[in-house]
């Protein structure tokens, strides 16, 4: 089949051990000058912003730190700090974090050369300049923020999840240095981990996945899927630490170019009903949305359950899709992430509005590999309890 294809990365990745000492040296050769760095309260206080700052200082830069970015970061936040960026007139915006401190370095960064509010900004490439230099240093291994070109906000009035997806805050920097994750808590190993994973298979299924993206996602589900329960039940393994930001780190990259899909479409509106993090907001539809868009691609899921360990050599293509499945399954209980939606709570009552909101997620929808009715969507949440 004739295609063209288009493949997307920052500028420049430092992937490895200690890598995050080059992050003065790049912000150098960016222009700085006046730094801001973004982050979050868990990542002060643990001592890893710090780091960055010696860094930064060690190399004669001034900056300054904005420590309040929360989970899911709302547009009132997103405004505020980008007022403190107006006011400190900043040559480079340093992104450290989880995916909410680098979304939210990625967005102010581009308020800074873009006018009108950050309202007009979400949908696809509805940013019409880059912003300034942006460098992420990511603290967690799975949203892969560092090497996409998106970014979630809470609408807090609309209660909905709002998405810029824009070629213009792709960062110019990703570092990614796995000691960095080494302090992450228990379950944020575990909620952002199975968030890499779902990159990985998200983007192996899509529409839009190509030879230049397949071996990756497989390669990032294998890392991710043989090294999560050792990251979780062993934080301070080093190895795990480092495969699992491998892993993350290619399951970013796919995402960027091939896309995530309806795992992440259902998930929107949960996360934004019950406040529940990214990958909890998936673990509770993803077996069910995978059993359903699997019969568009059953081969897909095959070489997925052989990248997860698993011998499919006598099997049949539907005991194969079963055992990616079921290997899937396991992974998640055993890090103790909920499964079903009954394991939330959830109200069965709200599936006719949950199914609305996720099928109008059509950046998503139209990248699954089975084409989803409203109906099918229902379907999933129902089957999810
Ligand atoms: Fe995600």
């Amino acid at each position: 089949m004739w295609r063209q294809l288009k493949f997307r990365v920052p500028d420049v990745v430092h992937f490895g051990i200690d890598t995050v000492k080059q992050l003065g040296e790049e912000a150098k050769r960016l222009g700085a000058g006046k730094v801001m760095v973004l982050c979050d309260a868990g990542v002060a206080k643990a001592g890893v912003a710090q780091q960055i700052y010696d860094v930064l200082e060690g190399a004669g830069l001034s900056y300054q730190s904005f420590e309040e970015v929360e989970p899911e970061p709302s547009i009132e936040t997103l405004n505020r700090a980008a007022d403190i960026a107006r006011a400190g007139d900043f040559d480079v915006f340093v992104g450290l974090g989880g995916g909410s401190s680098m979304d939210m370095a990625k967005v102010v960064s581009a308020m800074m050369t873009n006018q009108g509010s950050v309202q007009n900004f979400f949908g696809v490439d509805q940013i019409p300049k880059r912003g300034k230099p942006t460098i992420m240093v990511t603290t967690t291994s799975g949203t892969g923020s560092e090497v996409t070109r998106m970014a979630v906000f809470t609408d807090k009035q609309a209660n909905l999840k709002k998405v810029v997806a824009a070629q213009n805050i792709l960062a110019d920097v990703a570092i990614v240095d796995p000691r960095l994750t080494l302090s992450l808590p228990q379950s944020v190993t575990a909620d952002t981990g199975i968030d890499a994973l779902i990159h990985g298979i998200e983007a192996y299924i899509a529409v839009n996945a190509s030879p230049l993206t397949d071996d990756l996602a497989l390669k990032s589900i294998a890392q991710v899927y043989s090294n999560l329960g050792t990251a979780f039940a062993a934080p301070g393994n080093l190895q795990a630490r480092y495969n699992m930001s491998m892993g993350s780190f290619l399951a970013g990259i796919v995402l960027n170019n091939a896309g995530a899909g309806a795992v992440h479409a259902l998930a929107y509106p949960l996360g934004a009903e019950y406040h529940l993090a990214h990958g909890k907001s998936m673990t509770v539809v993803l077996c069910e949305t995978l059993r359903l868009e699997s019969l568009a691609c059953m081969d897909k899921f095959a070489n997925m359950a052989q990248a997860m360990g698993v011998d499919t050599k006598d099997m049949t293509q539907w005991e194969a899709r079963d055992a990616a499945l079921d290997a899937i399954e396991q992974l998640m209980k055993a890090v103790r992430l909920p499964t079903t939606l009954s394991d939330i709570k959830a109200d069965k009552s709200l599936v006719p509005q949950w199914s609305v909101a996720a099928h109008g997620e059509r950046r998503l929808l139209g990248n699954t590999p089975r084409d989803l009715t409203l109906q099918d969507v229902e379907e999933i949440f129902y089957a999810a309890f």
